[in-house]
């Protein structure tokens, strides 16, 4: 099978399995998710193919909604490939990418180095960012009913990792948890000067957002 086909069939499989996922994990992120990878392997040098499915397959499966397995994705991902007579080399490279790409890195150890996925990471990242990570932030938020913002449990008040963890974090400290810290931890200079982009972006909506909070002035 050539690269058009198999790419195009993993596009109709992938919304096929997300065709329920809920709204940060939709088809439409993996959408622009491959869709930033090509803008950033533009500038590299790199495997497209192996780049397009991994950013096509790396969401395949969450285990936050497969009770905590890791496996679920990569398995999924492995079955499809296997299906599709795709090169042993290339499902193990893709496989590798999904293993990897989590920020937390998941159960696996960090022992995979590759462009391709410094590339699709890169680009999961920065739909964790600028005015699409604000919607999928509060998105989330919503969804576990958190708040939005509390001065109690603001993030610049030192709690204790205990007192922090029974407190239900509002959504606005996941800014400061995860979404601040992201604009360093990305490894491609077009990924980075994005990143800058739209880290920007999000303080200034940040400080309008306790400007707001405070009362019209
Ligand atoms: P990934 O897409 O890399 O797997 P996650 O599953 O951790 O990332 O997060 C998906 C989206 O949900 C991201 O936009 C992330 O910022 C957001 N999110 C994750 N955890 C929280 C949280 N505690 N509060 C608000 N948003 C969150
Ligand atoms: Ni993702």
């Amino acid at each position: 099978m050539n690269n058009t086909d198999i790419i195009s069939k993993t596009i109709t499989f992938v919304k096929e399995k997300l065709k329920n996922a809920e709204g940060g994990h939709d088809w439409f992120h993996i959408e622009r998710v491959y869709k930033n990878a090509l803008s950033i392997a533009k500038d590299e040098v790199c495997n497209e193919t192996i780049v397009k499915l991994a950013a096509l397959l790396h969401d395949i499966a969450d285990s936050k909604f497969n009770n905590g397995d890791e496996g679920v994705g990569p398995e999924t991902a492995r079955a499809f490939l296997e299906s599709e007579e795709v090169d042993e080399a290339i499902i193990e490279h893709v496989i590798k990418i999904i293993e990897n790409i989590s920020f937390k890195g998941g159960n696996f150890k960090k022992d995979f180095l590759s462009i391709e996925l410094e590339i699709v990471q890169d680009a999961d990242r920065l739909d964790a960012l600028g005015a699409i990570g604000i919607a999928r932030a509060f998105n989330y938020g919503g969804f576990k009913n958190r708040a939005l913002y509390d001065p109690k449990i603001a993030p610049n008040l030192k709690m204790t990792k205990e007192e922090y963890k029974n407190s239900e974090a509002p959504t606005l400290n996941h800014f400061y948890e995860k979404l601040f810290l992201l604009k360093d931890k990305m490894n491609t200079p077009t990924g980075k000067q994005i990143a800058l982009e739209r880290h920007r972006f999000m303080e200034t909506f940040i400080a309008q957002f306790y400007a707001e909070w405070d009362g019209a002035k």
